[in-house]
């Protein structure tokens, strides 16, 4: 039974910032699950890379170097995607990145930029796909939020923040206009991922690594692989009535208050 309800063969996923992290190991475990794949990424030769991966695993999958902070890009995206599969069932928004300033001398030309990326490249490829998906039936959707998307990380996060906290509202609202058309919108809100960027800045100021342990009861920072379940389950039919939802993958981190500790030293204090 566990394997037909989380089964996606015959369905057609879209996956954005697949050449490396999330988006990667996303696609990776949909094509695992079944699934044939269009890989977005501006990194062209990641994509290919993750393209080769899905293909030896007997599933097909194109590649775009789409850039989706650019609705003309988007929407020449998914008329590829007609042409070329026939169909959409699924759509993950993980492609982004932050422009780290602080709030009082930020330009507002970056707080532009993330703005185009996080919240008009997402709002675009979700308006592409649930017209599709709406017409079809139903369909599921999933952008990638962040803690950044309800609450504040400090550290010169003001425009990856405000765009964030839109993603978040962004997935409430399509859910509420769309479930009555079989459209389900959930977000997941990750925690601090490795990924080159991170690393860069754990290195180049090493007590942040604490700095980010001190606020995940888990103990430890979290790995690519660890949206692969989250991403199966809300693509397949077994999160049939999950819609609307903020799921939190963060190792604890937004249960707990921020006066909370985890165990120091070995001991509760
Ligand atoms: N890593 C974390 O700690 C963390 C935490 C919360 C949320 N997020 C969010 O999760 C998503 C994925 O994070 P990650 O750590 O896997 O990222 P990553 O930096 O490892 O990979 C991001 C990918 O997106 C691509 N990309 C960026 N902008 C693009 C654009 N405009 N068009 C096409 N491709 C683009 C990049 O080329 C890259 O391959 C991002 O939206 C990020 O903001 C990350």
């Amino acid at each position: 039974m566990a394997t037909t309800l989380f089964d996606l063969s015959g369905k057609v996923a879209v996956v954005s910032g697949a050449a490396q992290g999330m988006g990667r190991a996303m696609a990776l475990a949909l094509a695992e699950a079944g699934a044939d794949l269009m890989l977005v990424d501006r990194n062209l030769a990641g994509a290919e890379a993750t393209r080769a991966a899905i293909a030896g695993m007997g599933r097909r999958a194109e590649a775009s170097d789409c850039d989706v902070s650019s609705p003309e890009a988007v929407r020449a995206l998914f008329a590829r995607i007609d042409g070329e599969f026939g169909r959409i069932d699924f759509l993950g928004n993980v492609a982004g990145e932050a422009v780290m300033a602080p709030p009082e001398t930020i330009a507002l030309a970056d707080v532009e930029q993330v703005w185009r990326n996080l919240v008009l490249g997402r709002f675009c490829a979700c308006q592409e796909a649930g017209r599709r998906m709406l017409a079809a039936g139903g369909g599921s959707i999933v952008n990638i939020g962040s803690l950044a998307s309800i609450t504040a990380l400090g550290r010169g996060h003001i425009a990856y923040s405000m765009a964030m906290g839109a993603v978040a509202q962004m997935t409430r609202e399509l859910s509420t206009e769309w479930a009555a058309g079989g459209v389900r919108v959930n977000a997941i809100l990750p925690a601090q991922v490795l990924n080159p960027g991170l690393e860069q800045r754990i290195a180049a100021w090493p007590p942040l690594e604490q700095q980010f342990l001190s606020g995940i009861p888990a103990g430890r920072l979290g790995h690519p692989d660890d949206i692969k379940g989250l991403a199966v389950l809300l693509a397949s039919d077994a999160s049939r009535w999950i819609t609307g939802a903020l799921i939190p993958m963060d190792g604890g981190n937004l249960a707990m208050n921020a006066g909370g500790s985890v165990r120091h030293e070995g001991k509760r204090v």
